[in-house]
């Protein structure tokens, strides 16, 4: 029996791969480390909470004396490193927090399965997870491949790509067993309101203003998270070593197109009359250093391991809204407490 480590996993893309692998591979064992931040929900597993090779543990980790017992009780196979702060605009607010989580969080990682696995690396894994924010911002044209440089301009994106870089130093120096991948925008159900696609969803649904960056210009390519779920799977069992995968839509919208669209659906979905969402639409101070577009070629993946996204994306944003609106008690839990106080910091500015 293996015994896999994926951190993270009571967060948004974490939460879809956790539920993949322990449905899917009743042979591994599955721990699931997670600090439980604000982003962490342990509701987001409830469906799977009892299964015979599943196991939570909550723990944080920057907290290095931890992670070395852990691994040393553990003794894990592989690692999927999901854990990190993932959002952009509290990156500007506190990017030390960022730096301690994505890059010394990683390296305490890399430094753990590198002392567990000193006698040799035959059949073990460090995965970790990555965003293609870390190639910067594209003009009007070009898709970000394997091979573009990194250029990263939020401390978000610079702490990823810190870590991205720590993970291919082990591999060079140590020889660790490593593979990599930097997917575009993930949407679906289980992601934090704060992120546009949920916090747009449920202002909508609330009836409060949709507060557009800027002139709505900027491009996402968005991925429906199961399908990433699913590239993490294949890139987990099929990856060679040491490579890089990009993982994309080939979907890219402007915010705005995006924002119009998702208000249209609703209408229909409220019983409002068509453009009444619209008028919620409210243009907002642009987000500082605000990348202009991602577009992440995924061919390499497709070719070589035979990846490709399932789902046609108007059908992912239905399913999306669905789910959002149908489960209001999880919207409702993560969006008290904490939440109030970040929406007032960050939109009520004067
Ligand atoms: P998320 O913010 O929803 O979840 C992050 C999880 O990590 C939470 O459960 C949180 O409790 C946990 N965590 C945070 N700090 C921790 C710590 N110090 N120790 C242990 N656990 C900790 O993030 P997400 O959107 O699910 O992203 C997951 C990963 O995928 C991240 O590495 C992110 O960079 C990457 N990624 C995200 C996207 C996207 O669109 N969301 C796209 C590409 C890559
Ligand atoms: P976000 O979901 O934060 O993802 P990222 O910045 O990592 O791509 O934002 C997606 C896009 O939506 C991005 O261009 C910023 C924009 N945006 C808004 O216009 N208003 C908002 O309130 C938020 C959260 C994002």
């Amino acid at each position: 029996m293996k015994t896999l480590l994926i951190t993270g996993g009571a967060g948004f893309i974490g939460s879809h791969v956790v539920r993949l692998f322990v449905n899917k591979y009743p042979e591994y064992k599955i721990l699931n480390l997670d600090k439980l931040t604000y982003a962490g929900n342990l509701a987001n597993l409830k469906d799977i909470e009892g299964k015979p090779n599943y196991e939570f543990i909550k723990g944080d980790i920057v907290d290095s004396g931890f992670i070395q017992k852990l691994f040393e009780t553990c003794q894990f196979d592989g690692v999927i490193h999901l854990a990190a702060e993932s959002h952009v605009d509290r990156s500007i607010s506190n990017p030390l927090e960022f730096v301690m989580t994505n890059v010394v969080g990683t390296v305490n990682l890399l430094n753990a399965a590198k002392h567990i696995w000193k006698d040799g690396f035959d059949g073990k894994r460090f995965y970790h997870i990555s965003t293609d924010e870390v190639y910067g911002s594209l003009g009007e044209k070009g898709l970000f491949t394997e091979e573009t440089p990194y250029d990263p301009h939020s401390p978000y994106s610079a702490a990823k790509a810190s870590s991205d870089h720590f993970v291919r130093a082990y591999h060079d120096t140590y020889g660790l067993p490593v593979v990599i991948s930097n997917c575009s925008n993930n949407y679906g159900s289980f992601q934090f309101p704060e992120k546009l696609i949920p916090l747009f969803i449920n202002n909508i649904k609330n009836n409060k203003p949709l507060p557009v960056y800027g002139k709505g210009e900027n491009v996402r390519d968005w991925l429906w998270v199961d399908d990433h779920a699913n590239a993490i799977d294949v890139i987990f069992n099929k990856g060679k070593l040491g490579e890089t995968y990009n993982i994309g839509g080939f979907n890219e919208w402007t915010n705005i197109d995006l924002i119009r669209l998702m208000c249209r659906k609703m209408d229909k979905k409220l019983g409002r009359e068509t453009g009444e969402s619209e008028k919620l639409i409210t243009y907002v101070k642009d987000r500082a250093g605000h990348d202009l577009r991602y577009a992440i070629d995924s061919s390499k993946l497709k070719d070589e391991l035979g990846w490709e996204p399932s789902l046609q994306f108007e059908e992912g944003l239905e399913k999306t809204i669905d789910w959002y609106l149908a489960n209001t008690n999880w919207l409702e839990n993560v969006t008290s407490g904490d939440y109030q106080k970040y929406y007032e910091g960050m939109y009520n500015k004067k």
